[in-house]
């Protein structure tokens, strides 16, 4: 892989860590007390979401594998000129990978990778090393500045396809998704496509088994936020005083995951110069992950600017994958 071009963000450890103390400290002061899903991916709760996506329980992966094998050819089909790919939120690099290998297509491509992990980043590039007509750049940003700097690069000629896959969309709020949604039009000329795999509403209780697996894979990714406040910003807090508690919230339409304090008790954050009392079944709001209905996506799609070419649903575990175009 060739290093991304331009400074990574944050610029530095020491920076990321003041970012990631400032946060905290942020949220534990709201009411009710949050602290941010983005987090969630040092590199054991990396680790650790890899393990979520093996469970039988948290369908997502297998679910967008099959619309991604199946329909690959046809996307190809839709974007003759294509020429670049650009995955935002790239993980382990497995789904691009697979998609490459089923998307016909006519001249060599050039793959640009999105993430803040550095580790994610190593690891695509090396899933796609073994393509040998795909050259890959990787961008350690987030995802519309690593966008940015990957469109900022791009041939005149040839189209580009946006990948956001896995649900990732899921953690934003409505109002941060609209935004986000208009923010990657912006960066599309016309031809170019956007692809997005999102999770479906589905029964309640396929949801809270899928976060909120019987074996306690989710629990530990869940609490693993509060492992890494006690790593980095020095904090005390008690992991096996909390409980794991998935929620469905009907009238928004998306899970919430929960870190629910068992006890009284009084947690100090040092880095975050910060002292929190929680009481006995008070929660920290960890995670957001929003479900949609088809039409639904297919409209936010419109809102940005985005036309719905194509809509394909695994009808078993309720995941859609829709091709937009500019
Ligand atoms: C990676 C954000 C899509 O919300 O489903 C999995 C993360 N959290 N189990 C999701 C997650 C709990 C996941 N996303």
């Amino acid at each position: 892989m060739t290093a991304s071009a331009g400074l990574p963000h944050p610029a530095s450890d020491d920076e990321a860590r003041q970012e990631f103390a400032a946060d905290v400290r942020r949220g534990l002061l709201l009411r009710p007390r949050q602290l941010q899903a983005r987090y969630f991916y040092d590199a054991l709760g990396s680790q650790l979401f890899e393990a979520i996506c093996r469970l039988p329980w948290y369908r997502i992966p297998r679910a967008e594998r099959v619309l991604l094998a199946e329909h690959a050819a046809a996307i190809g089909v839709r974007l003759p000129e294509l020429t670049t790919l650009v995955e935002l939120g790239c993980g382990s690099g497995a789904k691009l990978a697979l998609f490459v290998e089923r998307l016909q297509r006519a001249r060599p491509l050039r793959v640009r990778l999105v993430d803040i992990s550095a580790a994610a980043l190593e690891l695509s590039a090396r899933t796609l090393g073994r393509f040998s007509d795909v050259s890959v750049v990787g961008h350690r940003a987030p995802f519309v500045p690593g966008l940015r700097a990957a469109v900022a690069r791009r041939p005149v000629q040839g189209s580009m396809l946006v990948l956001f896959l896995g649900s990732n969309l899921g953690n934003f709020h409505p109002p941060r998704a609209a935004a986000f949604l208009r923010e990657v039009a912006d960066c599309l000329r016309p031809g170019d496509g956007f692809l997005l795999g999102a999770d479906l509403v589905k029964p309640e209780a396929e949801l809270l088994l899928a976060y909120g697996d019987p074996i306690g894979v989710t629990a530990a990714f869940n609490k693993n936020l509060l492992a890494r406040v006690n790593r980095e910003l020095g904090g005390d807090f008690d992991l096996g005083a909390f409980d794991h508690v998935p929620r469905w919230n009907a009238a928004a339409a998306r899970m919430e995951s929960h870190l629910v304090s068992r006890t009284d008790q009084i947690v100090h954050v040092p880095a975050a110069d910060l002292t929190v009392s929680l009481c006995s079944g008070e929660s920290i709001w960890t995670e957001s992950s929003y479900k949609y209905e088809p039409e639904g996506l297919a409209a936010m799609g419109a809102d940005a600017g985005l036309v719905c070419r194509d809509q394909w649903i695994e009808p078993a575990a309720r995941f859609a994958l829709t091709l937009f175009t500019r």
